[in-house]
């Protein structure tokens, strides 16, 4: 595989720059007006800007050295501390800033083997997971040389307590629930797992990356919200991200554990090094002061009140959807929503063939599969954009109940494959060829007939080659 691109022998000037990468945002997702529903949490330039600013401030600082940067210590402590503070902590709830989700969600994983190793001389460590967790679990468990034991949801697309209960074993060093789950949005049983985890003095991680900067506002005016953090008996560490519903710059996350002595397992130390003694406290060396900056501003400058109210209109934009969607009946939600996430499906469309005619009309909107759903995560940026997006709903619903895969034109179908045979190799586009001659326009802006074909490729054992494929172009073409 080639890339082209060759090294600049000379620097562009500045407006040229700004102008050509101005120019390369032409087709990125307009989070500005709402229409995309996934990616992007945007409450407004106020607070946009001043998280900018805070960002700028400390843009080339590194919180690589604390003691080089006392303001960037004081201000990841303080974020800890009250992200602690709004999770239930009793006092003694501490942890890490990361760099996103994954970073924490990989650094509970990697502490509970550390921990088992320490604590039980577990060599094989097992984590048992409802299905709808996070495949930052499973990237985990494959970085780590740890088994992801994954457990079906209910009918409810909650975790199922007693099953996991059942899968436990001598090696078992974690349980783990979400709060909520990313395809629906729901919140796992926490209390009963925690329960279980604490009776078999195994840990419990609660995934609240989505949740956790917006449960804890919505809880101030719907109390009845099922319990999810410290405050629940038996939960050992949670992630939560600042970098979603926290309005922060990319690249803020923090990972929470229930005592100090839990963290040290995550901690790594190397002291032999010509350079000095070596101490880490997460994956990343170099930390972005930049975004320890912009987390702190946004839980500072927005607070309580302003995270109460952002989540409340929030709630009113998917008070709307709700409702305009009693209008739908050929769509239904699935599950029941505990936040502001709503996962779309249907008994009698084909569901990926309605968000294949809301991409057309310029919506950003995920699928999902098992069952196959669209996704959407809601924010304040949907204000201006929720009746538009259920008048295209209410066109794309009747779009879908016309279309057929079958009806699809082959025109699209043969600039689509001709795409993928620059993407694939040889021999994986010959076996993509058998498969996709079954279905139309693979690739493009619809992806229904994508979604078909994977369904086939999975069960032949050709999707993941194929996806690794995919991924290594994508990272290396021009
Ligand atoms: C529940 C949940 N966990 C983990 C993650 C991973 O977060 P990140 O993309 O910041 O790594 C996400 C991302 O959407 C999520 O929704």
């Amino acid at each position: 595989m080639k890339n082209t691109k060759k090294f600049p022998e000379k620097g562009m000037e500045r407006s040229a720059l700004i102008a050509q990468m101005k120019a390369m945002s032409k087709d990125d997702a307009d989070w500005r007006s709402g229409r995309n529903f996934a990616y992007v949490y945007f409450a407004g330039d106020e607070i946009l800007d001043t998280v900018k600013e805070a960002f700028g401030m400390f843009f080339s600082e590194n919180a690589l050295n604390p003691t080089a940067f006392p303001s960037l210590r004081k201000m990841e402590a303080e974020v800890i501390g009250m992200a602690a503070d709004l999770l239930g902590s009793d006092g003694v709830v501490t942890g890490s800033l990361t760099s996103g989700g994954t970073e924490s969600i990989l650094m509970a994983c990697k502490t509970a083997r550390t921990w088992g190793k320490k604590e039980r001389g577990i060599e094989t460590p097992e984590i048992i997971l409802p299905e709808t967790a996070h495949p930052a679990f499973h990237k985990a468990c494959y970085y780590f040389g740890m088994k992801a034991v994954v457990v079906p949801v209910g009918t409810d697309f909650k975790a199922q307590p007693e099953v996991m209960e059942g899968l436990i074993n001598e090696n078992t060093v974690l349980l783990v629930g979400s709060a909520p789950s990313y395809p629906q949005g729901i919140i796992d049983p926490i209390t009963e797992i925690a329960g279980i985890a604490k009776k078999h003095k195994i840990l419990c991680h609660v995934d609240a990356c989505v949740g956790g900067f917006f449960l804890p506002f919505l809880k101030q005016f719907k109390p009845d919200l099922s319990p999810f953090d410290f405050e629940v008996e038996g939960v050992t560490s949670m992630s939560a991200d600042i970098h979603k519903y926290g309005y922060a710059a990319k690249g803020a996350s923090v990972i929470l554990y229930k005592d100090a002595v839990l963290r040290k397992h995550q901690f790594y130390v190397y002291t032999e090094w010509s350079g000095g003694i070596y101490g880490s406290p997460a994956i990343a060396g170099t930390r972005p002061g930049g975004a320890i900056a912009g987390a702190w501003a946004a839980l500072n400058f927005i607070g309580m009140e302003g995270y109460v109210k952002l989540a409340q209109r929030t709630m009113a934009v998917r008070a709307k959807l709700l409702e305009s969607l009693e209008d739908i009946p050929s769509l239904k939600v699935l599950g029941q929503p505990d936040m502001s996430i709503v996962c779309l499906g249907s008994d009698t469309l084909n569901i990926y063939e309605v968000g294949d005619e809301l991409s057309v009309m310029g919506w950003l909107i995920d699928r999902q599969q098992n069952p196959a759903s669209l996704h959407l995560t809601l924010t304040p940026a949907h204000e201006k954009s929720i009746d538009a997006f259920v008048q295209d709903l209410h066109k794309a619903v009747n779009k879908a109940k016309q279309l057929t895969l079958n009806k699809l034109g082959n025109k699209l179908q043969v600039s689509t494959v001709k795409g993928l045979r620059k993407v694939l190799s040889e021999s994986m586009f010959e076996k993509f060829q058998q498969y996709a001659a079954k279905y139309s326009d693979v690739g493009g802006k619809r992806s229904a007939a994508m979604y078909g074909m994977m369904g086939d490729l999975q069960a032949s054992g050709n999707l993941d080659e194929m996806i690794l494929e995919f991924l290594d172009k994508l990272m290396s073409d021009d």
